[in-house]
């Protein structure tokens, strides 16, 4: 596939977790444009959901050899916790797009500091869940022009 999208822990429960924050869109919902926008423009895109540090780091050890030229990741509270994850990126030197749905940078101090952002192409954060898309749109750019 050429497009792998990885959404971290609780983004299974888009729709129903703090609408507030995060709206009513379902992460199938989310997946399924994702799916359907790289398909009109001729990419395949795989998506993936855990809950575990480790199966997210073992998907993307797997995107090393499975074809994929580009990431969209949501990693969720990982975003501010693991050093893992970003050493695998590394590892793995696959460009990716950090994508999060709230303005992390409006909330808590926590939330404020990502240790993935530096090693992103870039950053999509407070425009909801249309932050995908505009990722997607950036990457089907992006892969075009190679
Ligand atoms: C999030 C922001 C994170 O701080 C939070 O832990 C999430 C979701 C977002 O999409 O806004 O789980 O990544």
């Amino acid at each position: 596939m050429d497009v792998l999208v990885i959404n971290g822990p609780n983004l299974n429960t888009l729709g129903t977790r703090e609408p507030e924050i995060y709206g009513f869109t379902t992460l199938a919902e989310i997946e399924a444009g994702l799916i359907a926008q790289g398909a009109g423009s001729g990419l395949a895109v795989d998506t993936f959901q855990s809950n575990h540090e480790g199966e997210i780091i073992d998907r993307l050890h797997a995107a090393r050899d499975d074809g994929t030229r580009f990431v969209i990741i949501n990693p969720g509270a990982f975003t501010h916790t693991s050093v893992a994850i970003r050493d695998a990126f590394a590892a793995v030197a696959l460009p990716f797009c950090e994508v999060h749905i709230s303005n992390v940078h409006a909330r808590e101090s926590f939330r404020q500091h990502s240790y993935l952002s530096d090693i992103a192409v870039g950053v999509m954060t407070g425009f909801g869940t249309y932050g995908y898309t505009m990722a997607m749109d950036f990457v089907i750019h992006t892969l075009q022009e190679d």
